[in-house]
């Protein structure tokens, strides 16, 4: 009898009937006669039955993991007492082998495995994708990327697609990708800010999901070389309603995923301890922050003029209180994060750890620093997910922005000219998707919620 074609996850409609699959094999048992394959396509897993030693039986004794198989036969409920995905197993009456994988020791998941030297485990990412873990990751990210998407819709921002080869930079010069343009210099975006800045008078609120680059040495467990950069510019907006709108966004896009019931189950999965987080978040100032860290104990490795750090006899790094215009580096930014177990929105940061286009914040000024209107929200576990500010709205504010952080203004003119042609209060904000992901699905690094990651020195696969 003719057989419907259908894909695992969407096998349920054809309970009692015959039907044809095709997909990878992703677990082998063989007992006296019968064999039990576990078959992947990417939508499910679903347990199939071999069995009657016949000339095809026997054929399939020689299956090995990996290998592609096309299987036809009944779906029948999995019987009770017994458990399989999707709650059926499927009695094969037909198979064939579309291509066959090396079996053996040359069977990668023999080899491969979350203990597995990091290295082999990069160099064979386009394997470690086909695990359970890797693959549960991905879907989530799709889902994820989907529901941020529906999120930002129902606040009514329109989506973009901004350049990835830009001649401007956004987040300081040391971390640019540099490259040769038809004989000009440019660069790989850092951020897409600028692009989205420059939209607004089209379109109004705005966001993108683009690669944004950063060329920085960090060999830390959430830093990567490319990543995706999830961006939202706002028009006619305040610093309050700003931080507003950016916790809305992520608990409204938590929500959805946990109201799916797909995304749930991944969560659930990966992450079996998740709580969405609570409104409104905590909000501190850079200032307290400070304060904070001292209070308990939190210290940073002392520096000398050029930057080194300063060690005692021993070798060991001297360890100083944190001032008023320290950077809060990520050991101490994440000892806060995980201490206080909560996100939080750390706001105010000083004029001097920020780029050239942040806006002051009013009346702030202490002990010679300025601050601005800029936050970053912090996660347990990751640290800073979010890096957000309000813009310089006023056209001399911004030519002294230039100016202070040694910009040549002249390659910025389409973004300037943003202040000459009715200017507005506007402000922004960057989600790392891999960090996001990470706190999702509470994953090590955010190496593992990129397809392909890329960091110092590795760009393959
Ligand atoms: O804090 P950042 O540098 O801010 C900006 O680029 C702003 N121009 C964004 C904006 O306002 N439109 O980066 C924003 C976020 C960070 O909070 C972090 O989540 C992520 O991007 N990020 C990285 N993720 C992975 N690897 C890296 N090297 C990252 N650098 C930043
Ligand atoms: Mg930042």
């Amino acid at each position: 009898p003719k057989a419907n074609k259908a894909k695992i996850g969407n096998l349920a409609p054809f309970r009692s009937q015959r039907v044809r699959v095709f997909g990878w094999v992703h677990r082998l048992r063989s007992q006296k006669d019968i064999i039990f394959i576990v078959l992947r396509d990417g939508t499910g897993y679903l347990q199939a039955v071999l069995s009657g030693l016949t000339a095809q039986t026997y054929d399939a004794l020689t299956l090995t993991l990996e290998s592609t198989v096309e299987l036809v036969g009944t779906l029948q409920a999995t019987p009770e007492g017994k458990t399989a995905p999707g709650g059926h197993e499927l009695s094969v009456d037909y198979w064939r082998i579309v291509g066959a994988a090396p079996g053996g020791d040359d069977a990668f998941t023999n080899r491969l495995n979350e203990k597995s030297d990091p290295s082999i485990l990069a160099d064979l990412r386009h394997l470690v994708l086909r695990g359970e873990n890797a693959s549960s990751v991905l879907r989530l990210r799709s889902l994820m990327l989907s529901s941020f998407r529906e999120s930002l819709g129902a606040h009514h921002l329109l989506e973009v697609t901004p350049p990835c080869l830009v001649q401007t930079q956004v987040e300081g010069g040391s971390t640019l990708f540099k490259l040769d343009y038809y004989g000009q210099p440019a660069y790989l975006t850092q951020s897409s800010q600028l692009y989205l800045e420059t939209v607004l008078p089209s379109l109004g609120d705005v966001f993108c999901v683009q690669e944004s680059f950063r060329a920085e040495n960090s060999h830390t467990r959430r830093h990567l070389s490319e990543y995706t950069h999830l961006e939202a510019e706002l028009a006619f907006i305040d610093f309050d309603g700003l931080m507003s709108h950016i916790e809305s966004i992520i608990c409204e896009t938590v929500d959805r995923l946990l109201q799916d019931e797909k995304s749930a189950a991944l969560i659930k999965q990966l992450n079996p301890t998740f709580e969405p987080p609570q409104r409104p978040f905590m909000r501190l100032s850079y200032v307290d922050a400070i304060k904070w860290l001292n209070e308990h104990g939190i210290q940073h490795e002392a520096e000398d003029a050029e930057g080194n750090t300063i060690k005692d006899e021993a070798g060991n790094a001297k360890m100083v209180d944190h001032v008023v215009g320290d950077d809060i580096a990520e050991a101490a930014e994440r000892q806060m994060t995980d201490i206080i177990n909560t996100p939080i929105f750390l706001y105010g940061f000083p004029a001097e750890l920020k780029s050239f286009y942040m806006k002051k914040m009013a009346g702030a000024e202490q002990g010679g620093h300025v601050f601005t209107e800029s936050c970053d929200l912090l996660m347990p576990g990751v640290g800073e997910i979010v890096g957000g500010s309000m813009r310089i709205s006023d056209m001399a504010e911004l030519m002294a922005g230039y100016k202070r952080e040694g910009i040549d203004p002249a390659p910025y003119y389409w973004f300037t000219d943003q202040r000459k042609y009715g200017t507005c209060e506007h402000g922004g904000y960057g989600l790392g998707v891999e960090r996001f992901l990470a706190w999702l699905a509470k994953r090590y690094t955010v190496r593992e919620c990129s397809l392909y990651p890329r960091w110092p020195s590795r760009a393959t696969p």
